[in-house]
């Protein structure tokens, strides 16, 4: 499948007030306009593209849409008959779901675990739109996406992997230099990371660890830092530098529980000369100051709809 990578997510949260204040103040987000259907919503933008993440009053902070672009029309095209061929179940989203999204038209699927991920393409897009919601140099987006997710999984079976390899398409990175099961995964035309979405094995856990946002340069990675600390927000890890990409970066705990890894790229990433095996995740920093499992990170009874639950039952 010819996917750029991720590019909206969606999340439910109790915390809307809590988002509206952090996104733009900590995060430097641009706060996007809601659309008239969920005026409700918090809509952010990094880049120029009507909106990359959404916040959406929910009972629960979760995770709710991973969304993945597909190049164009005929890329989307051939998706749906692989989908088909596969055996995949999916939905397609009406006219208001697309004016939602923001996009030409997307359909809606749930992955081997119970994520519900969506494929679209044409997002709505206005260049030289995008505001910052303080002094900041920009995101790294655009054609690269809204950034990565890692999700736990309560099971890591052969079906998940199947699935992702051989229905999205998806390369195989690897399964990183942490001691518990994870697999790192990229989209077929992202030649600019290692991953867009890993999958981490917590048994009995399910929910989304971090998301990954690449800003335009250290000094946002600092600015943020700085501003992190000054307001106590809870850390993960502190600045460090990656062993599998050449990136620095911290993670710190956003208000829906979930950490956010604010990434600076300080060289272009090595590609895959070989299949790597990092002997340590970090080669410097990246001291572990929190749990690597946050609050977000809850039971798949918690986090997945009840409608669905019963119907896997
Ligand atoms: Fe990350």
């Amino acid at each position: 499948m010819d996917i750029i990578g991720i590019g909206y997510m969606g999340f439910e949260t109790t915390k809307l007030d809590e988002w509206r204040d952090y996104g733009p103040n900590v995060m430097g987000f641009g706060i996007g306009r809601s659309p008239e259907s969920d005026p409700d919503s918090l809509y952010f933008k990094i880049d120029d593209r009507r909106h990359r993440f959404a916040f959406h009053p929910g009972k629960v902070d979760r995770l709710a849409y991973i969304g993945w672009e597909a190049i164009g029309r005929m890329a989307f095209e051939d998706a749906l008959k692989k989908f088909t061929t596969a055996g995949v179940e999916f939905t397609r989203g009406d006219a208001e779901l697309c004016e939602k999204r923001g996009v030409r038209e997307l359909i809606r699927f749930r992955d081997p675990v119970g994520y519900q991920h969506e494929l679209f393409y044409a997002q709505k897009w206005t260049p030289r739109s995008f505001m910052p919601g303080r002094c900041h140099g920009g995101f790294v987006a655009n054609e690269r996406g809204a950034g990565h997710v890692v999700v736990i999984t309560p099971e890591y079976g052969p079906e998940l992997e199947n699935f992702l390899i051989n229905v999205m398409g998806f390369s195989w990175y690897g399964a990183g230099a942490g001691k518990g099961r994870t697999g790192f995964f990229r989209s077929k035309l992202n030649h600019h990371t290692s991953h867009d979405i890993a999958y981490g094995f917590g048994p009995g856990r399910m929910g989304v660890q971090h998301v990954g946002i690449v800003v335009s340069s250290i000094r946002d990675v600092g600015e943020t830092y700085d501003i992190v600390r000054k307001r106590e927000l809870p850390m993960m890890m502190t600045l460090g530098q990656h062993t599998q990409d050449p990136h620095v970066s911290f993670y710190h705990f956003t208000p829906s529980g979930f950490a956010i890894e604010t990434i600076a790229e300080i060289e272009p990433w090595q590609g895959d000369p070989f299949e790597l095996n990092p002997e340590v995740l970090s080669v410097w920093g990246h001291e572990m100051v929190g749990p690597i499992l946050g609050p977000s990170v809850k039971t798949p009874e918690e986090v997945l709809d009840p409608e669905y639950l019963a119907s896997k039952r």
